[in-house]
């Protein structure tokens, strides 16, 4: 249902930020795109929805290929992708409901959406989806009194009102808690299955990917180098993706034995075991 081929995006900088890039993504599939800072991630989505330009390549979504939209034709294809940003992007001082209804801009047009006049039938599928994200109690709450993890079940929300076949989510936990960060990509996991949503989610956090994602892509400096099941994803191809690295962050569990030992404390692990790394190369 998405398709990219070709796509390459070099910024008028010179900063080569995609060379390349082949990606399907099915209906209803959920991808993680992981990769280190830089590496191309958000600009990979924002060429998706055109907030960035391509230079290179082709777009599609169905039938439409989105890299020559223009206009009215370009506004009407983005209806189609709802994004969910890192920064929730919510308007402070309006409360949880306008946030939600401002999701219908692309519809009502500027004026009805600036005067507040939202169609009925809009304001019960808000009403619809608040409930779904678990924020009824707060629907008259202004934007500016809520937790992170509320702010983004709003932008959430927001997104599937308009009636998104794709999901482009950017960060989506990053400024969240870890028991929040986990049931905000448990909520957008479960939207996805039930509307039959595709989704690219950019993401820091491999486990929370590998978790919650049916598939994951690794991008590195623009390039795609993995691209496979979470399950697939090892200690040996995430060094591929982000460099040397310790990846094995399970506790050890604490034996009689060890506790004998010298205690040595993780970060003054960490510091030898980059160095040795340097050593090494
Ligand atoms: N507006 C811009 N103008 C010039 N170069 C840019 C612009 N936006 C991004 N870049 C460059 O493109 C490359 C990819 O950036 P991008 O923001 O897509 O990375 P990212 O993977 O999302 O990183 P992060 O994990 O830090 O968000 C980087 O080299 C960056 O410096
Ligand atoms: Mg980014």
């Amino acid at each position: 249902m998405l398709t990219l081929s070709g796509v390459g995006k070099r910024y008028p900088t010179g900063d080569r930020a995609l060379t390349d890039i082949e990606l399907t993504l099915p209906k209803g599939q959920v991808m993680a795109l992981i990769g280190p800072s830089g590496a191309g991630k958000s600009t990979l989505i924002r060429c998706v929805n055109r907030l960035v330009e391509p230079t290179q390549g082709s777009i599609r979504l169905e039938d439409t290929e989105l890299t020559t939209l223009s206009g009215h034709k370009l506004r009407h294809a983005r209806r189609s992708m709802g994004m969910i940003f890192q920064e929730y992007a919510l308007v402070d001082r309006l409360t949880v409901m306008e946030n939600v209804l401002s999701g219908q801009l692309g519809y009502v047009g500027f004026w009805r959406s600036f005067l507040r006049r939202y169609p009925q039938e809009a304001v019960v599928e808000a009403f619809r989806l608040l409930e779904r994200v678990g924020l009824t109690h707060a629907i008259d709450k202004r934007a500016d009194a809520l937790s992170g993890g509320q702010r983004q079940r709003v932008g959430i929300a927001r997104a599937l009102l308009q009636s998104p076949k794709l999901l482009l989510v950017d960060e989506p936990t990053a400024s969240l808690d870890p028991k929040t960060s986990r049931q905000i990509m448990r909520l957008i996991r479960e939207l996805c299955a039930e509307r039959e949503l595709a989704a690219i989610i950019n993401i820091h956090d491999v486990a929370l990917a590998q978790q919650f994602a049916d598939r994951i892509v690794g991008l590195r400096a623009g390039e795609i180098v993995f691209d496979g099941l979470p399950s697939e994803l090892d200690s040996e191809m995430l060094t591929t993706i982000y460099g040397e690295e310790e990846w094995d962050t399970t506790p050890e569990p604490i034996d009689d034995e060890a506790a004998n030992e010298e205690p040595v404390s993780p970060p003054y692990a960490r510091v030898m075991s980059a160095i040795e790394a340097g050593a090494a190369r």
